[in-house]
């Protein structure tokens, strides 16, 4: 179950708010909104894949950037226990440009039986592209002709490089629908491969992202979110109090970073990991610049432990230590809303990647740019590529 408090630690109290319009703009364009639909006909294929995947392989090498990555790190990361390394383990590459964690992922998978799982919409994104390279030479030194059956292919249906790449090798092939964003696609194979891999319930994930579509609830925090960036407040903080939720941060960084932040307009997404950073960043919400809201996704634990010392369960001091941050930074000009969930799990994450995507694309629509594109994204490609020379 999904709770929201978006009133307590407020300054505004949104007496009408109607999106009706702009939901109605969205249905006619529908341009890239296929991640609206849902759509749960790759389930099966994807299950049966990720059941042969466990049974044959000790770490899978999920290689992506951005959208092709992040949402899967932001699932595994939130529903793995902390400690301890799960089988098969699922590590990251293709998101830098590292030699030093490169050559130490290749080191660590040498001696280890491996399976790959490259992600690119385009097929054409630097980092992974050059992590697919050493991936694929490592995997053909090591598996000879079998390593095309260790490699699956998550691209674009009809054209890219990487879709030449996987016909002429015969990787197994998972499509990233041509109407769904790269940050919107953490319900597509390029989420569902590597979550389903890891042993978790791609099932619940939509059971969740369903129950979302039909609470509505992303309207108001959308006209909320409005009418804070109106009032001068251009950044929103992402305050997580259990760690393993920062991932999803990152997740959320990424979804309304790169759909709202264009056109000189967007409100700066960041994020903290509480209490930790109540003893770095703290300081600054505190009592900086009067710019910022937060939005805290505050999550009830699995497994309680008692404080002897206070007589209470852990559970309720970091409760209420997240309580005190809300009414203290409501005092220091920082509004909050709260988001909670009863625990993390499949359905409540799904639940909150609905709610999110819907309110950057709402929001996005508020502010009259478009959600889908990149643009700014192209800036440092453009320098990089004029100074690297690809060899013929
Ligand atoms: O949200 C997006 O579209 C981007 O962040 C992409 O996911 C990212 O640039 C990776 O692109 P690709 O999957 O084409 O390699």
């Amino acid at each position: 179950m999904v709770k929201f408090d978006f009133e307590k630690f407020q300054y505004i109290k949104l007496e009408e708010f109607n999106l009706g319009a702009v939901k109605e703009r969205f249905l006619e364009e529908r341009k890239m909104a296929g991640w609206y639909d849902l759509d749960t006909s790759c389930l099966e294929e994807i299950k049966t894949t990720a059941k042969y995947i466990r049974n044959n392989c000790d770490v899978f090498v999920v290689c992506g950037i951005g959208g092709s990555y992040l949402g899967a790190k932001a699932i595994i990361d939130a529903l793995a226990p902390y400690y301890g390394t799960a089988k098969p383990e699922i590590v990251f590459a293709g998101y830098n440009l590292s030699s030093d964690y490169m050559a130490d992922l290749l080191d660590y998978i040498k001696d280890k039986n491996v399976m790959v799982n490259v992600i690119s919409k385009s097929g054409t994104t630097l980092e992974p592209a050059i992590a697919f390279d050493f991936l694929l030479d490592f995997m053909e030194n090591k598996y000879g002709e079998e390593a095309s059956n260790r490699i699956f292919a998550t691209t674009d249906e009809k054209t890219g490089t990487l879709l030449e790449l996987a016909n002429e090798k015969g990787f197994k092939k998972f499509v990233v629908p041509d109407n769904i964003g790269g940050r919107f696609s953490v319900l597509t194979p390029v989420g569902l491969l590597p979550i389903a891999v890891a042993g978790y319930s791609i099932d619940s994930l939509f059971v969740g992202a369903n129950n979302a579509k039909s609470e509505e609830k992303y309207y108001y925090y959308t006209q909320l979110r409005h009418e804070l960036y109106n009032m001068n407040k251009n950044v929103e903080s992402f305050d997580v109090y259990e760690p393993k939720l920062a991932s999803f941060a990152e997740w959320l960084k990424q979804l309304f970073g790169e759909s709202q932040g264009k056109d000189g307009k967007g409100i700066l997404p960041v994020s903290t990991v509480n209490t930790r950073d109540l003893h770095s960043l703290g300081q600054y919400y505190q009592d900086g610049i009067d710019m910022l809201f937060s939005t805290v996704l505050y999550a009830d634990p699995n497994r309680d432990l008692s404080v002897q010392k206070y007589d209470c369960e852990l559970s309720n001091i970091n409760r209420m230590a997240m309580e005190s941050v809300c009414e203290a930074h409501y005092k220091g000009h920082v509004p909050t809303s709260v988001i909670e969930l009863d625990r993390i799990n499949e359905e409540n994450l799904g639940y909150l990647i609905f709610f999110f995507e819907m309110t950057a694309m709402l929001g996005s629509y508020l502010l009259d740019i478009n959600y889908y594109d990149q643009p700014g994204v192209n800036g440092y490609k453009d320098i990089l590529h004029a100074k690297i020379k690809k060899k013929d």
